[in-house]
C-alpha cells in the first residue's frame, strides 16, 4: 500500500475498506461477546493482521475497546488491559501509524476513561501473517480486514522470472487466461490457506478468529464479479505498452500475487 498521507496513499483511499469493516462490524462484536462473557480475561490479546497504515485500523481498534468495556460494565466485571498488535509487512508503513498514536491515545483519554487509556498497549509486529507472528496462546482475537485474499507469493509457474510466459497481457485471472493460470493461482490458494488454518496455536484455548476477505458468488473463477478491477488494469497497462511507455516483457511478465 502506497505510505503516508498524500493524495495517492492508502490512508486517503481507504473508505472502500471501511465500507467493508462496518459489514464486518456484528461479527467482531459477537466474538467479543462470546469472549467477554466466557472467562474473566485480565488482559486481551488482539491482532489485526494486514493493518495496513490508514485510519481504519485505530478506529476498529477503539470500537473493540467500546464493545469490551460495555460488556464488561453489564456483567460488572473489571475492564481488561488491552494488548493490541498491529501487522503488516515489513515494507508497510509502521511510522505513519505509529505517528497517529499520540492523537489516538488523546482522543482515548478524553473520549473514554484515563484507566482504559492507560490499559491500551499497542505494538506493531512487522512479517507475513503466512508465517509465525507470535508465541504459542497470546491472542484472543485475530482479524483480518480485505487482506487475506493477497496470497503468499505469486503462484507457482506464473512468476516474473519464468521462463514462458503464461498470461500475456493479463495480471491476474481473466477470461481469455489458459486453464494453466487458474490452475496455478488456485493450487497457491489452497497451499496458503490450509498452511494459515494449521497455524492457530498463536490464539488461547476458545480464541476467536475473524476473517474477511474477498470472494465471488460464481463457480467461474474468472467471474466479472472477482475480476473486473484487474482486467481494466490490465487494460490500463497495455495501453501505456501501446504507448511505449511500458516494455511488453514487463506486462506480460507480471501477475499480482
Ligand atoms: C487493502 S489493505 C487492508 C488494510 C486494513 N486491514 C483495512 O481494512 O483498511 C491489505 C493489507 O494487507 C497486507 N498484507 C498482504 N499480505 C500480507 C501478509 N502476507 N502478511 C501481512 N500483511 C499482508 C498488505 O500489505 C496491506 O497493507
Amino acid at each position: 500500500m502506497n505510505k503516508g498521507n498524500d493524495d495517492t496513499s492508502y490512508a486517503m483511499n481507504s473508505t472502500v475498506q471501511w465500507e467493508i469493516i462496518s459489514f464486518g462490524k456484528t461479527i467482531i462484536e459477537e466474538a467479543l461477546l462470546r469472549l467477554s462473557s466466557s472467562t474473566d480475561i485480565k488482559s486481551m490479546g488482539i491482532a489485526d493482521l494486514g493493518c495496513s497504515s490508514g485510519p481504519n485500523t485505530l478506529s476498529v481498534i477503539s470500537e473493540i475497546m467500546d464493545v469490551v468495556r460495555a460488556t464488561c460494565g453489564h456483567l460488572g466485571r473489571p475492564v481488561p488491559e488491552f494488548r493490541l498488535y498491529l501487522n503488516d509487512l515489513y515494507s508497510n508503513d509502521f511510522n505513519y501509524l505509529f505517528m497517529s498514536l499520540p492523537a489516538f491515545y488523546k482522543r482515548l483519554k478524553e473520549e473514554k476513561d484515563i484507566a482504559v487509556a492507560s490499559h491500551c498497549f499497542i505494538s506493531g509486529v512487522p512479517g507475513s501473517f503466512y508465517g509465525r507472528l507470535f508465541p504459542t496462546n497470546t491472542l484472543h482475537l485475530v482479524y483480518f480486514f480485505s487482506s487475506l485474499h493477497w496470497l503468499s507469493q505469486v503462484p507457482v509457474g506464473l512468476e516474473s522470472y519464468a521462463l514462458e510466459h503464461l498470461n500475456k497481457g493479463k495480471v491476474y485471472i481473466s477470461k481469455s487466461s489458459p486453464q494453466s493460470v487458474l490452475n496455478a493461482y488456485s493450487m497457491q490458494f489452497q497451499a496458503d490457506f490450509s498452511g494459515f488454518m494449521k497455524s492457530s496455536q498463536e490464539l488461547v484455548p476458545g480464541g476467536r478468529m475473524v476473517l474477511s476477505f474477498l470472494g465471488r458468488n460464481s463457480i467461474d473463477p474468472a467471474a466479472a464479479e472477482a475480476c473486473y478491477q484487474w482486467e481494466l488494469l490490465a487494460k490500463a497497462l497495455m495501453s501505456l505498452v501501446k504507448e511505449g511507455l511500458i516494455e511488453e516483457e514487463k506486462l506480460d511478465s507480471f501477475n499480482t500475487p
